[in-house]
């Protein structure tokens, strides 16, 4: 998602978008998964880079529409970005991995820096190994806190609802950092499966 950033400059989409997911606290991990009523809070930092000779964030297809604000110019309607980002612990890019988040993002806006972002986040530590949740919404880069849903999962989080909220924590050329604290309800029906 940092790479959209690039793409508007200084003030990029994908740093926005970036913001590194990494903390995967699973901090009621140890007493199933939500099917009490209360959402599960998974707490993690996404690395998103444009950047460098392993992008995790590539540039598919330039948008024809008109620029998007704040971009100068770079960025246009219809921009399209896949990402591979990794998932951290913490905010530093050397903090313990725990997943990935793998998407698409396209500039479905004309005129805020807002993106329509689809991924899979595949987690890969602690109780929640090898379950994944499916996340889309509307992520205007340049708000300091974003809302996007959580539409559905595999594994322990079949069927899963709920929200993440979104926030950039560092963005730097064409680099981002995002903070994202998603918020998942499970059915009691699909865990019991
Ligand atoms: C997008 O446009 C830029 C600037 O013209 C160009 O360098 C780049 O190759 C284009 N990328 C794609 C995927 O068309
Ligand atoms: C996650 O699951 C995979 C596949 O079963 C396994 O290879 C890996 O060691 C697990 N990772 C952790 C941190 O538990």
């Amino acid at each position: 998602m940092l790479n959209m950033a690039s793409h508007l400059t200084s003030a990029s989409l994908a740093t926005l978008l970036a913001a590194g997911m990494a903390t995967v606290l699973f901090a009621s991990a140890a007493h199933g998964v939500g099917t009490q009523g209360a959402p599960k809070h998974l707490h993690f930092y996404m690395h998103d880079s444009s950047t460098g000779p392993k992008p995790t964030t590539v540039l598919i297809a330039n948008g024809t529409g008109q620029p998007l604000k704040g971009s100068g110019g770079s960025a246009r309607f219809g921009d399209t970005m896949v990402m591979d980002d990794r998932l951290t612990e913490g905010p530093t890019p050397a903090s313990r991995v725990v997943g990935r988040a793998q998407g698409f993002y396209v500039t479905a806006s004309q005129g805020d820096p807002a993106v329509l972002l689809t991924m899979n986040v595949l987690l890969a530590d602690g109780p929640y190994n090898g379950s994944s949740l499916a996340v889309m919404g509307r992520n205007n880069v340049m708000m300091p806190e974003r809302e996007l849903a959580v539409v559905g999962g595999t594994g322990v989080f079949r069927m899963a609802t709920g929200y993440v909220l979104w926030k950039t924590a560092s963005w730097r050329g064409g680099s981002a950092v995002l903070e994202l604290d998603a918020f998942v309800y499970v059915s009691p029906a699909a865990a019991g499966a």
